[in-house]
């Protein structure tokens, strides 16, 4: 189970966060009972059936292909790189490669230049089937395909996750034949990683969704009847955000988070930064980026507030060598293990950033493990909606991300665009 932390400080007057935290917990019915809440329930409900074809999917692709091409954008690709990184990268023969995600030609060519004249397979991912980005990515690809292995043996390699009905993808995969996954109605991209969405390419990179989903499972457990730890850190956040702290750092020690911290950002700041509103999301990898942002973090402008991400278990395993001599100065290090001193690293990370006025939160997962991973996912999910809730915008809507849309539509040329 995700457990939240924090320290107690003038800052935070103890009734006032009671009181959220009540509000935030009444949202929880709210989320789940919300046209775009079927991730609530997912966890317990989802089609067993279903997923046992993404496993034979996962299994086609790691017994035909050296690289699946994974194309998609936004919540259509983040969640399952932030899993397959975050658990070590892909443990089987098929490596996942991302593309679609940029418009940039170079990008591109790198995928292209990677896969060189390896087997492979794509799965195109876009719940619209419209979004730009993954559309001209496909159009490469499926031409790569078809041009390496004829059109039937292509259609056989390309995987389509799209709406159930419509959309462009939709039409095409049931045009041509491609095994079509299906992204759920009631989830929006950002909250869909333990759908298809996700499960396509964390099943193929060889991580165990069984385990993935039983550690949801837990998590909703502990959060689906009062919002348990996910409705404490959704009420800090409104605390600090209305004392004038409106940017929130997710700081942890693992380089492996990476991608998990750019997840975290888009569910954030796509579900609260609209009507003016919200915590603008930011992230670092420590110890690393303290050699880079740590001096803003210090001694900055003091509108910033911390949430740390935390490993209980120990990994044990590296030590730091024994030398007769001392010459580097580290004979107080010897013997220790990497672990612990990353471990401590943060504690006097969190000491340091408090002492300089910067607010701190912990959330504490259990290891780095599928099911704890699951039970993450899941408890920032939640605490997003309740947040959102609480901050009074629609946690599951992005009205915004079209402006720029209309506007290249416009300066490309689209028809219906037209000035
Ligand atoms: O979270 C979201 O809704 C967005 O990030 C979408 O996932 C993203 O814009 C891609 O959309 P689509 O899957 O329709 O191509």
């Amino acid at each position: 189970m995700i457990k939240f932390k924090y320290t107690p400080s003038k800052l935070i007057d103890e009734s006032l966060y009671q009181e959220k935290i009540e509000e935030a917990r009444s949202y929880v019915a709210r989320a789940q009972q919300d046209d775009f809440g079927g991730w609530v329930d997912l966890p317990k409900d989802y089609d067993r059936d279903e997923f046992a074809r993404i496993k034979a999917a996962a299994e086609k692709i790691n017994s035909d292909s050296d690289y699946l091409v994974c194309i998609g954008i936004g919540g259509s690709y983040l969640g399952h790189r932030a899993v397959i990184e975050a658990l070590g990268g892909e443990k089987g023969r098929t490596k996942i490669l991302y593309t679609g995600n940029s418009l940039s030609p170079r990008m591109l060519q790198k995928v292209v230049a990677e896969l060189g004249d390896k087997d492979f397979s794509v799965n195109v991912i876009s719940k619209s089937g419209t979004t730009t980005e993954p559309a001209v990515a496909f159009r490469i690809f499926k031409q790569m395909l078809i041009n390496k292995y004829g059109e039937e043996e292509a259609a056989k390699r390309i995987y389509a996750t799209t709406d159930a009905n419509k959309g462009a993808l939709h039409d095409e995969a049931a045009a041509k034949g491609y095994e079509m996954f299906v992204v759920p109605d009631n989830i929006g991209g950002r909250y869909s990683v333990l759908t298809v969405v996700g499960l396509l390419a964390i099943a193929v990179a060889g991580i165990d969704i069984d385990k993935l989903m039983d550690g949801a499972l837990e998590e909703r457990a502990a959060l689906i009847s009062d919002g348990g730890a996910a409705a404490e850190y959704a009420a800090m956040r409104n605390i600090l955000l209305e004392k004038g702290y409106d940017i929130e750092i997710l700081a942890n020690f693992e380089p492996q988070f990476v991608q998990f911290n750019e997840w975290w950002k888009q569910l954030f700041g796509e579900s609260e930064g609209k009507e003016g509103k919200g915590i603008y999301p930011a992230s670092v990898v420590d110890s690393t980026d303290l050699h880079s942002m740590g001096q803003y973090i210090q001694e900055g402008r003091r509108a910033l507030f911390e949430t740390f991400v935390e490993v209980s278990a120990e990994y044990d395993g590296v030590k730091v060598p024994e030398f007769a001599e001392n010459l580097d100065g580290l004979k107080y290090l010897e013997g220790k293990e990497m672990d612990y001193i990353n471990k401590t690293a943060n504690a006097a990370t969190r000491e340091a950033h408090m002492a300089g006025g910067v607010p701190v939160l912990e959330v504490v997962m259990p290891d780095i493990d599928e099911r704890s991973l699951g039970g993450l996912i899941y408890f920032f999910e939640m605490s997003c909606a309740l947040s959102g809730f609480t901050l009074g915008v629609n946690p599951f809507n992005q009205p915004g991300v079209e402006a720029y849309k209309n506007r290249m539509f416009e300066l490309l040329g689209k028809p219906g665009y037209e000035k």
